[in-house]
Formats: structure tokens, C-alpha cells, sequence
């Protein structure tokens, strides 16, 4: 049974790969020779593992040797092991305080690791690009986007509560809930991404987190190559995140907090800072981010009659439903140069790039515990969206 499943995850991923692969996105610089069905052999630093519930298998490496430390650019890097001031964001009562994962259930990294995933296939097969909402005719082929953004500004962080739920999608798909941080021109673009994914390969929502600096010809999914140093031992990127959503039933988010601090791009989910981004990896990131960006995406490699997708983004459901049925983003802010969140409020535009297929809809009422919130997604394929 498990077996079954494996290799069907493989053929899959091949399958995947060989429609998705160009020097568009390389989201690792692994991606291409993955051929083995078995899981990896334990990270380099592994002190423990952990099975998890969902066929997860957690490794807890010792800090000090974690990929980032890997990377040319941090061989003398020093461990930033606490942001001294993190800041304080509004984010009005939160519907699950205790993020959960997994692979908690059977057991916890010990103090001085972090737990890394060990990979699955899907892990290398990682279509994220840059979108550049100011050329809208610039958006990649095979991606559609529903988001609001904020941009030629001076953005030192950015915060919401994401949304979770488990939208339905096709083989080779990809769709994501997500903030993301970007500065620099088309070709030298730096960027920062943090948020859900569901893949082909996924069976509930999974955090990430992605970077690049030269927009998404090389790019870095999670830990699979070396860049973001991690700090935290209770969460693990790229694993699944619950209990989600359901349609007109109990409704959870997760917190997500970018902020720029001593020149590194710190991240925190929920109240744990998870790690960061140190400073040197970035050339246009290490002064700025140019805009800030809350929305949706989904990725598709193509159906076999041409039609559009049905993969689902969001909740599936289209953003004029509302709350309980479709998917939002709310107390949308950003970070200013005084170290302070701020509403996203002026300033802030929406952008989809067909209506018809997954929308976004900003509220208006910005008084309550939600502020700055939008609902997006939709279902992708029908009638009106053929
Ligand atoms: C690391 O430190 C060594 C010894 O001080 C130095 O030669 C090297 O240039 C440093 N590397 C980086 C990337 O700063
Ligand atoms: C955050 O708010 C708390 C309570 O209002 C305050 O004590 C603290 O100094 C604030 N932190 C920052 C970094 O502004
Ligand atoms: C998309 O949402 C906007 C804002 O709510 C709305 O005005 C527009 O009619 C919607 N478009 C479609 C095709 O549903």
C-alpha cells in the first residue's frame, strides 16, 4: 500500500517534471535527478528522527550544520538566534493559536536542531516564479494570480493571517495562499515568499517559504538548498500544516510575520520565529523591498484538451461567497522605516489575471478585528471559464 503509493508519486513527479522543466523555474539546484523512490538518507547533522503521521519523516539536525551553512556567501556565519525587537503587529484574535503539525504526535526535535523534513520527490519539483505586477503581460505562462499589492514604496516587513484550506488540484498543479516581498527589475528581482502550498504530490496544506535573487532562475524552495537559517526545532518547513477549513464550518488560519531586522529578512509563523534570511544572500533585498504582495496562485503544466484548469485556488469558491465559504487574507500590513506595522490601506491595488476563473475582492470594512482583508480564489475551470 505504501509502496503503491510511493511509486505512483514518482511517476507522477516525472511526469511533472517533464512538463514543467525550463530555466523558468529551477526551484532547487537539485531538481531533475531525482530518481529514487526511497527517502533520502538522513540529513547531514541528523540527531533524531521522527516518523510522522501523514508519512512525514522529520529529521532534527543539529543547528550548526543545517544547509544554510552551506551556502559560500554564510561560511563565517554567526547564528542570529533571537531578533531583539520583534515587532509588534495587529492581528485581533487568532482562530488557532497552536499551529499544528504532524509530526508533533510522535515525538519533539530536541533543543539545538531543527527539524527538516526529510524530502519527498514533490520537494524538487518546484514551480514558483516571479510575478511582476507592474507588467501584467509579463506574467508566466501556466500561472494565474489573484492578489492585492502595494508597490514603489519602502517595505521593511509584511504581516496577515493566511486562510487554510485544502483546495482541490490536477496532477502538475501547484496553488498557494502567500505573502510575498520583491524589489529589483525584471531581471535581477529579489524576492521573498512565505505561505501555503498544496502540490500534486501534497495531501493537506504545507507551509513554505521560497527565495531568489535573480527572479527565479535559481530558486530556493524551503531548506533544499542552502540560504535561510533556521532557529525554531517546532516547526519544519515543508510539512503539512491542520486542522483546515470547511466550507461553512470551523475556519483556520495560520499568522505570518516578515520583518527586516539588523539587515536580515526574519520570518515568524504564528509566535515562533521560525529563522531567517540573512542579509548577504540578497543584492536588491539587502536595503528594501520595492512592494509588497497578499494573494493567491495557481500553477498549471496544461490539461490534455486545452481547456483551463480545475485546480482550485483558495477555497475553491469565488471571494463574492465570503467568509466561511471562501478563502481570505486579513489585517494586511507592512512594515514601514521606522520599524512599525501599518494598515495596507493606501495605496493598495488588486490585480487578477482572469476574473472569470479566480478572483479577489478587497472589503471595505476595515474597522473590525479583520482590517485590511480580502477574499480571493475560485474554481478555476467552467462555463465562464472554459
Ligand atoms: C571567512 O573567514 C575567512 C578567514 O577569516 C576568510 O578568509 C574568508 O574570506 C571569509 N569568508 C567569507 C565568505 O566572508
Ligand atoms: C509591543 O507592545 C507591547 C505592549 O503594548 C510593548 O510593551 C512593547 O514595547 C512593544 N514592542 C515594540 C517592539 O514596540
Ligand atoms: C471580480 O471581483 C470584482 C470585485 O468584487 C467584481 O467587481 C467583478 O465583477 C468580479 N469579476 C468576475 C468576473 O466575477
Amino acid at each position: 500500500m505504501a509502496n503503491t503509493k510511493l511509486i505512483r508519486r514518482c511517476i507522477v513527479f516525472m511526469l511533472a517534471l517533464s512538463l514543467v522543466l525550463s530555466d523558468k523555474f529551477v526551484g532547487g539546484r537539485r531538481i531533475g535527478t531525482k530518481e529514487s523512490k526511497e527517502l533520502d538518507k538522513p540529513h547531514k547533522g541528523t540527531v533524531k528522527t521522527i516518523q510522522g503521521k501523514d508519512g512525514d519523516v522529520i529529521d532534527c539536525v543539529d543547528i550548526y550544520q543545517q544547509p544554510a551553512f552551506d551556502h559560500p556567501l554564510l561560511k563565517n556565519h554567526t547564528i542570529q538566534m533571537e531578533s531583539s525587537s520583534i515587532p509588534n503587529v495587529t492581528n485581533g484574535e487568532s482562530y488557532n493559536a497552536e499551529l499544528f503539525q504532524g509530526w508533533h504526535v510522535n515525538g519533539e526535535c530536541p533543543e539545538g536542531t531543527i527539524p527538516i523534513r526529510n524530502s519527498r520527490a514533490d520537494e524538487y519539483y518546484a514551480p514558483h516564479t516571479t510575478p511582476q505586477v507592474t507588467l501584467e503581460q509579463d506574467y508566466v505562462a501556466g500561472y494565474e494570480y489573484a492578489t492585492a499589492y502595494m508597490e514603489k514604496g519602502h517595505f521593511y516587513g509584511a504581516n496577515a493571517y493566511l486562510n487554510l484550506w485544502n483546495p482541490v488540484i490536477n496532477d502538475g498543479h501547484l496553488s498557494t495562499s502567500q505573502i510575498w516581498i520583491l524589489s529589483g527589475t525584471l531581471s535581477d528581482t529579489n524576492m521573498i515568499e512565505v505561505g501555503w502550498q498544496v502540490t500534486t504530490l501534497s495531501k493537506e496544506p504545507e507551509l513554505f517559504i521560497f527565495w531568489t535573487r535573480d527572479n527565479g532562475k535559481v530558486g530556493c524552495l524551503n531548506l533544499n538548498c542552502p540560504g535561510f537559517v533556521q532557529t525554531s526545532r517546532r516547526i519544519a518547513l515543508g510539512s503539512s500544516l491542520s486542522p483546515v477549513s470547511r466550507y461553512m464550518g470551523s475556519q483556520f488560519e495560520i499568522g505570518i510575520t516578515i520583518y527586516k531586522s539588523y539587515g536580515n529578512w526574519y520570518l515568524r509563523v504564528q509566535n515562533e520565529v521560525l529563522g531567517y534570511w540573512p542579509r548577504s544572500l540578497f543584492t536588491n533585498l539587502a536595503a528594501v523591498g520595492e512592494k509588497v504582495m497578499w494573494g493567491g496562485t495557481v500553477y498549471s503544466s496544461g490539461t490534455k484538451d486545452g481547456s483551463h484548469t480545475s485546480a482550485q485556488m483558495g477555497s475553491g469558491s469565488f471571494p463574492n461567497e465570503g467568509f466561511g465559504k471562501a478563502s481570505y487574507i486579513r489585517n494586511l500590513q507592512y512594515m514601514n522605516g521606522d520599524g512599525t506595522f501599518e494598515d495596507a490601506d493606501k495605496g493598495l491595488r488588486t490585480f487578477a489575471t482572469r476574473p472569470a476563473c479566480y478572483n479577489i475582492s478587497l472589503e471595505n470594512n476595515k474597522k473590525g478585528a479583520y482590517r485590511t482583508h480580502f477574499y480571493f480564489g475560485g474554481p478555476g475551470f467552467s462555463i465562464a471559464c472554459p
